[in-house]
């Protein structure tokens, strides 16, 4: 069914995409259907293309030239000869995916002991080395904060402790971006600092806790890391990094966040870091939503860390992490995943893609990471359930999947 969708992009241009058999834009089915699996050796039915010769595949980068394209990559895949390729093949940016966290720089006090950039710098110069740029992932998280950070010798007066606290914030930031000054061009300075609790603005971690104590504002340690890394490095691209940003309401707290941040200085936040951890069921026109809004508030939007679960999981299966309510396991390979839920994957990456198209000629959007490169690698095998997850373009070989040609070439038919 050909489904004409209208995508808003920055205000009066409207672009009509007709698209053939939106799958991926509408609900998901229900559990698995009987997998069309082809036995080894024989032909696909002829619903199942033959994907074309992985050698044959476009890179990237130049599919899409008015876009960064990104990948985030841990240090040990620079030493597998497959990933090293698939990464200079097809990427001309790279995003740690844990090597710059605080839990990895500074596992103990920067005070005590000297920051730990062994694993970062790995990652830094080989993007160097291959004309690659680096989105620097994350200065503060609530997730990644070492304990050291709330350390309050007995006796330490409530304005002393939140003193101490951030300067230790303060010492940590500057520290960090200083270091990577001129080989980091952006940073996702502060990381899934809203709230996902209706009504409320701030997400209550221990950083919002620790800036509350004697009576101050908690979120202020968000204002205090943008000023820190501005000083550190003017020239580099901040960023407020989040999910969800395709629901309005969280995107409105966003807006609030940096209205906050810039209340008295309006050059501390370039831009907003979508993460876009999406599923099949996920809409592309939130998407496309999203991006446009960010733009009309004249600031820059980023994909930080793309990828689309082939699952189509309920809400509370993210609450409960169990399986059920999350959809079971289709099983070992992506042979074992039904023809339609491939198609209708790949019908949702080739939308998002026309979406991202269409922002970056706007000068709306800079880049898009994905979370990860290939199948083999990434969160989603593990988050809300362990199970066999394929949520990126290349399979667990690092081969093309019918997601990256739907992506690649416009042309392509997808079954
Ligand atoms: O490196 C240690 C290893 O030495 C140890 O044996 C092992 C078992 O404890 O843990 C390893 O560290 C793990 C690390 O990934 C590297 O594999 C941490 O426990 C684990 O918590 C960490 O998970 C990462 C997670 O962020 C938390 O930092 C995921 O790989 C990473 O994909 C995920 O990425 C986040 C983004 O940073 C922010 N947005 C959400 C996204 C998904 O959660």
């Amino acid at each position: 069914m050909n489904r004409t969708l209208r995508y808003r992009i920055t205000g009066a241009l409207i672009l009509s995409l007709a698209l053939a058999g939106c799958g991926g834009g509408g609900g998901g089915g229900g559990g698995p259907s009987t997998p069309p699996t082809t036995p080894p050796g024989q032909d696909p039915p002829p619903s199942i293309p033959r994907l074309p010769d992985p050698s044959t595949a476009p890179p990237l980068k130049e599919v899409f030239p008015d876009l960064r394209i990104g990948a985030a990559i841990e240090p040990e895949q620079l030493e597998d000869p497959r990933d090293r390729a698939l990464l200079l093949k097809h990427y001309n940016s790279v995003t740690p995916e844990n090597a710059m966290k605080a839990d990895t720089i500074a596992p103990a006090d920067i005070s005590v002991e000297p920051p730990n950039f062994e694993r970062a710098d790995a990652i830094v110069e080989f993007a160097r080395a291959n004309d690659m740029r680096v989105h620097g992932h994350t200065l503060v998280w609530h997730t990644t904060t070492p304990k050291w950070f709330w350390n309050r010798p007995p006796g330490m007066s409530d304005a002393d402790y939140r003193a101490t606290v951030e300067q230790r914030l303060r010492d940590y930031v500057r520290t960090v971006v200083s270091y990577f000054r001129g080989r980091v061009e952006a940073w996702d300075v502060v990381n899934e600092v809203a709230s996902d609790n209706p009504g409320e603005v701030y997400r209550k971690s221990q950083w919002f806790q620790a800036f509350s104590i004697g009576g101050g504002e908690g979120q202020e340690y968000i204002r205090i890391a943008f000023e820190e890394a501005r000083a550190a490095d003017p020239e580099a691209r901040l960023f407020i990094n989040d999910y969800g940003t395709e629901n309005p309401e969280k995107l409105a707290k966003i807006r609030q966040i940096i209205d906050y941040i810039e209340a008295t200085r309006k050059d501390l936040v370039d831009g907003v870091g979508h993460q876009f951890h999406l599923q099949r069921t996920s809409r592309p026109e939130d998407v496309d939503a999203a991006l446009a809004t960010v733009a009309s508030w004249n600031k820059a939007n980023r994909v930080t860390e793309l990828d689309v679960s082939i699952y189509d999981d309920p809400g509370d299966c993210f609450v409960q992490q169990r399986i059920p309510p999350c959809r079971a396991n289709y099983g070992p390979d992506l042979a074992s995943v039904p023809q339609s839920v491939v198609s209708a994957h790949a019908r949702l990456y080739r939308e998002l893609f026309e979406v991202f198209r269409a922002h970056s000629l706007a000068q709306a959007l800079e880049a898009v990471t994905t979370w990860g490169m290939h199948d083999a690698h990434t969160w989603l095998n593990s988050w809300p359930v362990a199970r066999t997850n394929h949520p990126l373009l290349f399979d667990r070989d690092r081969n093309p999947k019918l997601t990256f040609w739907a992506v690649a070439d416009s042309d392509f038919a997808i079954p």
